[in-house]
């Protein structure tokens, strides 16, 4: 898949982030205009084809207006992207409410504020498509990453219950499960002891190339008939002991 994005408008948050990058960078090269979103203006990526949007995805409200100025300026909404990620680390008798909370917070409540800001103008449509990032963790959990896995969890759980509600509306909501990918993230994660080899069937660590291909697929009209999915991009180590 190269093209198929053309005169597609794809809104992708954590976007200065390893996998939110790449992404966008992997959508504007198949034709989107991307809207990039993450809290600091100043480590989005900008291009012909990559607009920054700071948001923070802790409020509703900009999380709301955020999606109203993109169709008002852009004209439509065709995609939504989730790669919001808060590294939280740690013993789990070490972290407190306040690690938790920020955990929940940005990534699970992040994400359905997000959902809730661009499902309407979908449902006007009558077509979206959104991927959320999840993580391996989700159903093989970190020891060190405990939020992180519990509310990758979840995330696979509301996309599986939103994939049935919104697929009569045209809307399809997908996730996307990365095991160790190559960034900052996996770094500190392996810093943390994470008590776990990271090993995989395929050599790894992936790519965040390998993310943003498996995003761009969940994304496009090849996809069509697929929601409500966990996609892998774990170089099969769920299935290791
Ligand atoms: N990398 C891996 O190996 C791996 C493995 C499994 C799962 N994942 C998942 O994949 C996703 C992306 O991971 P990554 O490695 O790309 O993470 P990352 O490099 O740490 O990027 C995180 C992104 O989230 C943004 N962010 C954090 N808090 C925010 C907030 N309140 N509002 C808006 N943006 C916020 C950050 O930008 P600002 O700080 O500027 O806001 C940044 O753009 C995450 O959900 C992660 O859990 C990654």
């Amino acid at each position: 898949m190269s093209g198929g994005f053309e005169g597609k408008v794809v809104w992708i948050t954590g976007a200065s982030g390893a996998l939110g990058r790449a992404s966008a960078e992997r959508l504007a090269a198949a034709g989107a205009t991307v809207i990039a979103s993450s809290r600091r203006r100043e480590t989005l990526p900008e291009s012909e084809r990559i607009v920054p949007l700071p948001l923070d995805v802790t409020s509703s409200a900009a999380a709301d207006a955020a999606a109203q100025e993109i169709v008002a300026r852009f004209g439509r909404l065709d995609g939504l992207v989730t790669s919001t990620n808060v590294p939280v680390f740690g013993d789990f008798l070490e972290l407190d409410d306040a690690a938790w909370q920020q955990v929940i917070d940005a990534k699970l409540l992040g994400t359905v504020r997000l959902v809730r800001a661009a499902l309407p103008h979908f449902i006007a449509a009558g077509k979206g498509s959104v991927v959320v990032l999840s993580g391996r963790g989700g159903i093989d959990p970190s020891p060190q990453h405990l939020p992180g896995s519990s509310v990758n969890a979840a995330l696979i759980l509301l996309v599986h219950g939103l994939g049935a509600v919104y697929g009569p509306k045209g809307v399809r909501v997908n996730a996307v499960s990365p095991g160790p990918i190559k960034s900052p993230r996996l770094d500190a994660l392996n810093a943390a002891g994470t008590g776990k080899p990271s090993q995989t069937p395929i050599p790894g660590p992936g790519l965040p190339t390998d993310v943003a291909d498996a995003v761009a697929f969940l994304l496009s009209d090849e996809a069509r008939f697929i929601t409500g999915a966990n996609l892998f991009v774990d170089g099969g180590g769920r299935a290791l002991p």
